[in-house]
């Protein structure tokens, strides 16, 4: 009887607090599906949460050992669905356990069938656990600007695990689409056909209320020097939740707009964001993957705060 092993938060704390558990295999419900998970994708929340930082800790504080990750993609191997909307050996990924209930950092799930998506085949099982939670995040922050054809937008972050879909998904609306970037960054992110801005270099200093929309993918400090970029009838969506507040503040003592967001699983929008990466519409930058039981490193790199693209967990097979 195989066991599950998963990697659990023990203690809020360092790295070293993640801690590899086994238990049963989880039963799929009548609406569920068991997934035999190849890949979970590591995003800055699971280290915040790991420190204690955030809604997610706090509502989790009494409920450790807690397993963090958000992004699954794998294989079906047991069905509890009436309809049987997928089968056994389908290639599935999703967004699943946001916020609070977590869980990707697992061998196995048992996951709801409506959150999960066909991976096509032309896409790796890697490649789509890249993209929900930072897919769906960029997709929803533009959708929130209402970002339209021919409109200026700048990308803060614009190689990281969000910025660099954002940019691309930017594009694909016709956007005159710019990113910020540290220099190693540079020529990757033209190389994605967008104008870039060396924030360590040059800043901002000579784009002043210049751009139609902004997505803030740093918050704080940096989130609140950008509000000098945007134009009066421009739109900010700063993503970082921790320091959302302080951002919209700011901007609304300037008289311009800035609003916040929380990711929310969109089946269709994963769809999309797998046939655009199955046709070359999107390139799905991975940075490092890591073994499970070597998850502590993964989140020593994702806190960097320096990673391009996505950090991955592979899971023990
Ligand atoms: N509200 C929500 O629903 C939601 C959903 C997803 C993510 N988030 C949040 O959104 C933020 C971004 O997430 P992510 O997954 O994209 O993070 P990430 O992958 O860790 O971002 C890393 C990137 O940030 C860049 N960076 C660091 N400091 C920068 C600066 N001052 N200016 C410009 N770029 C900078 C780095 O590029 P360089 O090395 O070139 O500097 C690096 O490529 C996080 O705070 C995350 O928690 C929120």
């Amino acid at each position: 009887m195989p066991t599950n092993k998963q990697l659990a938060i023990t203690a809020f704390g360092e790295p070293g607090t993640l801690q590899v558990v086994e238990s049963e295999l989880p039963a799929p419900g009548p609406e569920q599906v068991l997934v035999k998970v190849a890949f979970a994708a590591v995003n800055p929340i699971d280290a915040k949460t790991r420190a204690g930082i955030g809604w997610a800790a706090e509502q989790n504080k009494d409920n450790l050992p807690w397993v963090p990750g958000y992004d699954i993609a794998g294989v079906v191997v047991d069905s509890g669905c009436h309809e049987e909307a997928f089968e056994k050996g389908d290639r599935v990924t999703g967004l699943i356990g946001f916020p609070l209930g977590g869980g990707a950092y697992s061998q196995y799930v048992a996951v709801d069938a409506s959150l999960l998506s066909s991976v096509p085949a032309g896409v790796s099982l890697a490649t789509a656990a890249a993209l929900p939670v930072c897919g769906q995040t960029a997709w929803q922050a533009l959708e929130k600007a209402k970002l339209a054809d021919g409109e200026k937008v700048l990308i803060l972050a614009g190689a990281g695990g969000v910025g660099h879909l954002a940019v691309q998904l930017a594009k694909a609306r016709h956007a005159d689409v710019y990113a910020t970037c540290s220099q190693a960054n540079c020529d990757y992110l033209s190389d994605l056909g967008i104008s870039v801005i060396d924030y360590q270099a040059s800043g901002l200093g000579n784009y002043q209320a210049f751009f139609d929309v902004i997505i803030d993918l740093v918050g704080g400090e940096t989130g609140i020097n950008a509000l000098g970029a945007l134009n009066g009838k421009g739109r900010m969506i700063t993503v970082p939740t921790v320091t959302k507040d302080a951002v919209i503040a700011e901007a609304s003592q300037r008289g311009l707009h800035a609003d916040g967001m929380l990711v929310s699983p969109n089946r269709w929008q994963m769809d999309r964001l797998l046939t655009m990466a199955e046709t070359d519409e999107l390139t799905v930058e991975i940075a490092n993957t890591y073994s499970l039981e070597k998850g502590a490193d993964a989140h020593r790199d994702i806190m960097t705060g320096r990673t391009r693209g996505k950090i991955l967990l592979e899971m023990p097979q």
